[in-house]
């Protein structure tokens, strides 16, 4: 198995370790010269390009973890050159060319895995199931936070505070996806956003009202910019570079239950549903595991023809198009219907 990481930067780096573990790490493209020292210390070839590294040798697959507005052109040179990939999220940064992208990868029969990580975790495998099962019985409200303080040299990277960056498309576009895999399809939406604590182009704040297909709520709410430990960051203890917090970021609110994630905390009357009756709390077990992990394992069953994706471009397009009804609904100010 070969797999070259096209952009080695934060989240790059992390693909490149877990690949490089792997074993399969074939070769490093990116243009900054950090990169070359890093391409030395793997023991694998550093390339400037995409087309230089396929000039040199074709890979099995590759990893896209460049900025948001290089997605759709370095998705094509590996759809042209029939290379499977697994590209970070956002699929794009515009709904109309990732379209294009995955029309591409559907006409040459190459696939697409979205970088929508979360969905490989088994706490979502447990949530999802618990849904499914009718623990909760019918969806009727849904809320979901991202709150968390980023460090100002977050945004020394130029990319991450302009246009098709923010943490409406950086972040919330993972809740967004976790919301649309739970609850299922967002139909309309209203948003409002705000750049008054940081003062950049992108919204630092932004809070949003949405329809789901299934007559469901639902409000979230994402800022980069409030000192709170309300986000999947903080809570799922996913990634050890966050401090893990005892709270939950999500609520789903049924007919029968509710669900907090990440807690697996579930809410529910032993005897008749009435808020005179006592309501318990009871919890589901689940494994812990990175989900980038288990989404490399994946990527190679992808990859190998064994299974489809589990995150396909068409579902990463859907998830783009709600972050873009956000983004119109809070310029605009009129409801977005999908
Ligand atoms: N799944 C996740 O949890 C997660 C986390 C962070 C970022 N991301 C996503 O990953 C992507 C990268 O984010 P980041 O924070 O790592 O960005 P970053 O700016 O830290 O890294 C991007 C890297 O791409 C390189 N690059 C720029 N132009 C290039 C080109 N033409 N060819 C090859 N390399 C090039 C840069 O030199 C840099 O090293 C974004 O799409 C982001 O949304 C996903």
């Amino acid at each position: 198995m070969k797999i070259a990481v096209i952009g080695a930067g934060l989240i790059g780096r992390k693909h490149i370790d877990l690949v490089s573990n792997a074993g399969w790490l074939s070769a490093i493209v990116d243009p900054d010269p950090a990169a070359k020292i890093l391409a030395e210390t793997c023991g694998v070839n550093w390339f400037h390009t995409v087309q230089d590294c396929f000039e040199s040798d074709i890979p099995d697959g590759a990893i896209i973890a460049t900025p948001n507005q290089l997605h759709v052109q370095h998705g094509l040179d590996c759809v042209n050159s029939g290379v499977p990939v697994l590209i970070e999220k956002p699929i794009a940064d515009l709904s109309a060319a990732a379209t294009a992208l995955v029309r591409a990868a559907d006409d040459k029969g190459v696939p697409i895995l979205v970088g929508h990580h979360r969905r490989h975790n088994p706490l979502i495998k447990a949530a999802k199931s618990a849904i499914e099962n009718g623990q909760l019985g019918d969806i009727v409200a849904v809320h979901a936070q991202f709150w968390l303080y980023k460090p100002n040299d977050y945004f020394s990277v130029q990319w991450r505070s302009q246009k098709g960056g923010g943490p409406v498309f950086i972040n919330l576009i993972h809740d967004i996806d976790l919301l649309r895999h739970l609850c299922g399809e967002v139909i309309s939406l209203q948003a409002m956003e705000s750049n008054g604590a940081r003062g950049f182009e992108v919204e630092d704040t932004a809070v949003i009202l949405m329809r789901f297909e299934n007559g469901a709520l639902g409000t979230v709410t994402v800022s980069d910019s409030v000192v709170a430990p309300w986000s999947w960051e903080l809570t799922s203890g996913e990634n050890p570079a966050y401090s893990k917090t005892p709270m939950s970021c999500y609520k789903i609110g049924g007919s029968q239950a509710s669900l907090a994630l990440p807690d697996m905390s579930m809410w529910k009357h032993e005897g008749e549903r009435s808020w005179w009756a006592p309501i318990e709390q009871g919890s589901s077990p689940f494994m812990q595991a990175d989900p980038l992990e288990i989404q490399l394992q994946h990527f190679k069953e992808v990859i190998e023809g064994n299974t489809s994706p589990l995150v396909s471009g068409h579902e990463g397009v859907q998830t783009l198009r709600v972050v873009e009804a956000i983004k119109l609904a809070a310029a605009s100010g009129e409801t977005q219907h999908l």
